[in-house]
């Protein structure tokens, strides 16, 4: 499977923090918020990735991962020159996928949950046609919204509606077959004049092949588009990361325990960051994992 971020957009509610850095490198705790969704795609068990963002801004995205090898990832970047809709995002990278099924998440959802690495292995498993994610908020119209039957399979997706159906939002984070290619390419846009991942997703469930997936109230799915939610982000993962003492998104630690890298590998990552709490943090793992450097602290 291919994995696709979309870090695109001009971030307009976020101005004027935004004018000159992505949205997606702004910091959620202490570490760029780009991580998390790239962290999704890892536990999903994806290595091959493609980051999609405004032409501007690829540079910086290239400067934070490199070309991935040393997550033992492949990681490249495309340009999406004007906020055209999500679907682009398979226009663009239709060569990054190939002939493959493909998981794309959007740069800028957060989330983190208990059995998260079970449920995307369950997800990942053999995708015919797509699968979407639910979760339950306040403010639907915000949103693309799914209906469900009293069985709660899927029955109709609509996008940001004005007098919504349900409250459950359809979350950044979609598995599809690889028909999503030609569907994508096939689009006419929105009202708004944009491809819109909701036709995408409608297309499918036409077919009675969109699965849902409830996340649940016992969840946690945030999304950073505003000060208000960029701020509760970083206060809910910084309140989980000190009280427990782990990190959450620590793509190094990720790509360890998915066996990407080995502990030799994770913890010179891990020197590199030294002087921040967060290299100590991924030296500590790599420690843990029997690398030379547990040899070196217990002599
Ligand atoms: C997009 C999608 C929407 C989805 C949301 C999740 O909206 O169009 O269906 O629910 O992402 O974050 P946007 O946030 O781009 O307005």
């Amino acid at each position: 499977m291919k994995g696709i971020i979309l870090a695109g957009g001009a971030g307009t509610r976020l101005h004027p923090i935004t004018i000159s850095v992505s949205k997606q490198l702004l910091p959620v705790g202490d570490k760029p918020m780009v991580y998390y969704p790239l962290s999704t795609l890892m536990l999903a068990g994806v290595r091959d990735v493609l980051i999609i963002s405004m032409p501007h801004d690829l540079e910086g995205f290239r400067r934070l991962f490199g070309d991935g090898s040393q997550l033992g990832m492949r990681i490249d970047y495309a340009a999406q020159d004007r906020p055209n809709g999500l679907a682009e995002a398979f226009v663009i990278g239709a060569d990054h996928v190939g002939d493959d099924d493909a998981a794309l998440v959007l740069g800028d959802n957060i989330f983190h949950g208990h059995h998260f690495y079970d449920l995307l292995q369950d997800a990942v498993r053999d995708v015919d046609g797509c699968v979407l994610f639910g979760y339950p908020v306040e403010d639907p119209e915000r949103y693309g919204i799914g209906e469900t039957d009293d069985r709660g399979r899927l029955i109709a997706l609509e996008e940001k509606p004005a007098r919504p159906r349900s409250n459950l939002a359809i979350t950044g984070l979609y598995f599809y077959d690889n028909d999503v290619v030609d569907i994508a390419k096939n689009l006419r846009p929105s009202a708004r004049g944009e491809l819109e991942i909701t036709d995408v997703n409608r297309r499918y469930l036409a077919q009675g092949r969109a699965k849902l997936i409830d996340l649940g109230r016992g969840f946690a799915w945030l999304d950073a588009g505003t000060p208000e939610s960029l701020l509760q982000a970083g206060q809910y993962v910084r309140t989980l990361e000190e009280r427990q003492g782990v990190r959450i998104a620590c793509v190094e630690e990720i790509a360890l325990r998915m066996g990407f890298i080995d502990a030799e590998s994770c913890h010179r990552l891990g020197e590199k960051l030294a002087s921040a709490d967060y290299g100590k943090y991924v030296m500590s793992v790599a420690r843990e994992f029997g690398g030379s450097a547990a040899g070196r602290s217990a002599g």
